[in-house]
């Protein structure tokens, strides 16, 4: 696998984030009301369990965990090995009949077999992803007929990347930022287009009211806002 060096400063951040990444994603005061909320967003975006699910820049692997104890068989993948770390460790203690499995993987062109997976899942991944279109159009080839691509994301630098702080710039600098079209979009409508371009059919755009309910009550991440979070969905022909 060979991935442009934009990405390695990609995966060295997130590898470097991973801990506090994470520790935010479990934080104890809002857990199960995650659990639950995130449970309801899957489990209408997605066929019936148990189904293969492919759940691409998985990072600590909240989704393919959730989505495992909910009845799927999922694989995860990410760049980054810190969180790879992250989410095996939650797989290990996650005490369901068949946990995830995380494998190092581009989101951009993972490496399954074609009409492997009925559906194929990915949280906050659209905005740092290079080559959103071909990495698309290569999902919908890894779906069985009828399957799913079934992605939450929000603009979260409407403004700029420039506004994400020191140790985020460092990172997505100008040269990071010119190979991720999706990361300074205004809307999700760039990502909505982004499935129809790749050639997905009945694309919806759902905004996620519980998830910003969720936020507003309990708080974001340090650094960060509160932002419309929304599910955009579409499918290959059945
Ligand atoms: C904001 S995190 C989201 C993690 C996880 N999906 C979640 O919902 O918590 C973005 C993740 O995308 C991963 N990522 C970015 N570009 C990737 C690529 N081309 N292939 C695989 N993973 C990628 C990063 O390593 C990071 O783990």
């Amino acid at each position: 696998m060979t991935v442009p060096s934009v990405q390695d400063r990609i995966d060295a951040y997130w590898t470097r984030r991973a801990p506090a990444y994470d520790d935010h994603q479990q934080r104890p005061d809002r857990r199960e009301l995650d659990r639950a909320a995130w449970a309801d967003v899957w489990t209408a975006a997605l066929p019936p369990a148990p189904a293969d699910v492919l759940d691409v820049g998985t990072g600590s692997g909240h989704v393919a965990c959730l989505l495992a104890a909910l009845g799927h068989r999922v694989t995860g993948i990410d760049l980054a090995e810190g969180m790879l770390e992250r989410a095996r460790e939650h797989a290990a203690s996650l005490g369901v009949a068949q946990p995830p499995r995380f494998l190092r993987g581009d989101a951009v062109d993972p490496d399954l077999p074609a009409g492997s997976v009925d559906a194929v899942t990915g949280r906050y991944v659209m905005w740092t992803l290079r080559e959103p279109v071909a990495a698309v159009r290569r999902w919908a080839a890894l779906l069985r007929p009828g399957g799913v691509v079934a992605v939450v994301d929000s603009t979260w630098f409407p403004e700029g990347v420039a506004t994400g702080g020191e140790a985020f710039t460092a990172a997505y600098d100008d040269d990071v930022v010119a190979a991720l079209p999706l990361a300074e979009a205004r809307s999700i409508d760039a990502t909505a287009d982004v499935l129809r371009a790749a050639g997905l059919l009945d694309v919806t755009v759902t905004p996620l009211t519980a998830v910003l309910d969720l936020d507003r009550a309990h708080g974001v991440a340090p650094g960060h806002e509160v932002r419309p979070q929304h599910l955009v969905t579409g499918r290959v022909a059945g």
